[in-house]
């Protein structure tokens, strides 16, 4: 059986008072999240809470934390950048690279991606590969392609047993924050597709446990219907993970 895991990308939202607010909800109900071994919940708050929000789940199985991004260096002279080592000595189990608005608004492209994901790695963080299609080439039918190769630049040059740490979030660029969500048939086909190249890559039995998340406008409402897909382990959740409500009821949804 696949691990199933639902992550809350807080994205560059709440102030310290608001994400106390939603730590304290979210833990406080920790009982109904019904986590397992099988069954993760990484929340993923802005880097300056990140300590704090480690010293609230630190004792509770199966619940993490994770970043956001983290820098394609080791260390040293790059003001502003937040290394791995960081990261990962705060008490984060797992960050998030290559997410649309990192490509887009910061120009990451598939050679800092790979070095992110060799830093995250290097240090013991699980990456959240975010990979996914803008609208225009989802209309020309290219999608597939798009994302296999996004898969090998930033992803399949690992060797297997740092592969096995990752976790791939399919996006599509048309569904975040914009309140179109992918429908089921569509999340399935590109994480049927996705699998079946980790299949071609990596061996049937890695593809048959990789997890495979679905990010863009899941909610509370569409998250039960997401996740009964065969190839969907999960989602990354974005705006609906601000709600403590909201959250817990996708991660019951799984
Ligand atoms: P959204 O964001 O749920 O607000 O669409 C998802 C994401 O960007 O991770």
């Amino acid at each position: 059986m696949r691990v199933k895991i639902v992550a809350g990308n807080w994205k560059m939202n709440t102030s310290y008072q608001e994400a106390h607010t939603l730590m304290e909800e979210i833990v406080g109900r920790k009982a109904e999240l019904g986590l397992h071994d099988a069954k993760k919940v990484v929340l993923i708050p802005p880097f300056p809470y990140l300590q704090y929000a480690y010293s609230e789940i630190a004792e509770i199985e199966n619940l993490y934390i994770g970043a956001q991004d983290c820098s394609r260096h080791e260390r040293g002279a790059y003001t502003g950048e937040v290394s791995a080592l960081m990261l990962q000595s705060v008490g984060c189990e797992y960050v998030i690279i290559g997410h649309s608005e990192r490509r887009q608004y910061h120009q990451e492209h598939a050679d800092i991606l790979f070095e992110k994901v060799e830093q995250a790695l290097a240090h013991d963080l699980r990456p959240i590969f975010c990979c996914g299609e803008p609208l225009d080439i989802r209309s020309s039918g290219h999608h597939n392609n798009y994302v296999i190769q996004q898969l090998y630049d930033g992803l399949f040059q690992l060797p297997t047993e740092k592969f096995v740490k990752t976790v791939i979030a399919y996006e599509p660029i048309w569904a975040i924050g914009t309140g179109k969500t992918a429908t089921a048939q569509q999340a399935q086909d590109m994480h049927r597709m996705i699998r079946s190249e980790i299949e071609k890559h990596y061996g049937t039995e890695i593809g048959k446990y990789h997890v495979i998340l679905y990010g863009g406008s899941c909610n509370a409402k569409n998250a039960a219907e997401l996740f009964s897909c065969e190839d969907v382990d999960g989602g990354l959740i974005g705006g609906a993970s601000l709600n403590a409500e909201d959250f817990i009821q996708i991660i019951k949804a799984i």
